[in-house]
């Protein structure tokens, strides 16, 4: 697109030349779509000058500062200097209690511009769409006239942010959860873009696959708003245990990083590398709701707060605050060198 533009608003360009312009971007287009074996959009983020990464996650935060909302969001301030983050993540349920109603609800100034105003948290967003951002008009959340409104925001439905030693794959895990379709009268989902839901699953599937496969970053890691395992109120979600999680496991993935539950969490795993990190702490949440027998669970906190990630080449640094930017569990991953001899 961008090559045909280019040449639309050079006038003085002889017609054959034009032409050959035309052949070769035409020919370059067909080229991409072929090495390109995955329909997963991607995004490149670089990385820092030593070849790290670092960045915070955020998830079920949006109400207009209430419930620490602005608490959490001034300690990741703080934090986000001292780390100089690359970008922030949001696991999603990014306005509550329904989304957004259409891109000038104020909601996106009131729980968003307005809160994390922070000099260190002026990067760029990576969101995704949690259930409750479903119960509004998701296309004003998917909306580039936010991105306008405010630079910091990024929000689509599936896509896969390439940054050198990470690539990071953002997965639409709403459509996935049956009892949204079962139960309509509970609550009114905006399902435009959805449907039908077996196919849009199945390509997300497909998708994600595919892009796993091809990539050769040194840590994989994967954000949907769901939980995969969890300790906490929801549950597991079956759903992505039967239909995501074998994917996950036969790529090597190795972080898996949600919100929905509301609280903090690290739970490792045995049959593969992965670990289920959750980072749902951004306002509300749930005291005491959870069950301390979970298989794997490490660290468990049922109040509000934060996560950070720091990637290098050959290890990971994991860390877990809480409102008043006190770190709260901490671990490192170390990724064995792979010599060619
Ligand atoms: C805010 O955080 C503090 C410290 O964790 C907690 O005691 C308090 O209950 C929280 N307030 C709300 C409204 O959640």
């Amino acid at each position: 697109m961008l090559n045909i533009n280019v040449v639309f608003h050079n006038k003085s360009m002889k017609g054959g030349y034009l032409l050959l312009i035309f052949f070769i971007s035409f020919m370059y287009l067909s080229i991409c779509s072929i090495t390109v074996n995955s329909e997963l959009e991607t995004i490149q983020h670089p990385v820092k000058s030593e070849g790290s990464l670092s960045f915070l996650v955020v998830g079920d935060w949006g109400r207009r500062g209430a419930y620490n909302q602005s608490q959490v969001a001034l300690q990741m301030g703080r934090i986000g200097e001292k780390m100089d983050i690359d970008f922030v993540i949001s696991t999603g349920d990014n306005f509550y209690d329904d989304g957004l109603k259409n891109v000038d609800d104020p909601a996106f100034e009131e729980s968003f511009s307005r809160i994390y105003t922070a000099k260190s948290l002026q990067k760029q967003w990576y969101n995704v769409l949690g259930n409750h951002d479903y119960r509004g008009d998701v296309e004003a959340q998917l909306s580039p006239i936010l991105s306008q409104i405010d630079r910091k925001w990024f929000c689509k439905r599936s896509f896969l942010l390439n940054a050198e030693i990470a690539d990071i794959f953002f997965v639409d895990t709403t459509p996935f959860v049956t009892k949204y379709f079962t139960y309509p009268k509970d609550h009114k989902y905006d399902w435009r873009g959805v449907t039908p839901r077996q196919t849009y699953i199945a390509n997300v599937l497909k998708d994600v696959e595919s892009a796993l496969e091809y990539s050769t970053a040194k840590w994989k890691i994967v954000v949907g708003h769901h939980t995969i395992r969890t300790a906490g109120h929801h549950g597991d979600t079956k759903e992505l245990i039967d239909q995501l999680l074998p994917i996950l496991q036969a790529n090597d993935v190795d972080f898996y990083i949600n919100g929905h539950d509301h609280c903090l969490q690290h739970i490792s795993c045995t049959e593969s590398p992965i670990q289920f990190l959750t980072s749902g702490g951004g306002s509300k949440a749930w005291k005491g709701d959870f069950k301390l027998n979970k298989v794997g669970l490490e660290f468990y906190y049922d109040g509000q707060g934060f996560m950070s990630v720091q990637l290098n080449p050959n290890n990971a640094h994991i860390k877990y605050y809480d409102a008043f930017g006190k770190a709260l569990h901490k671990f490192k991953v170390l990724k064995q060198f792979h010599s060619s001899i």
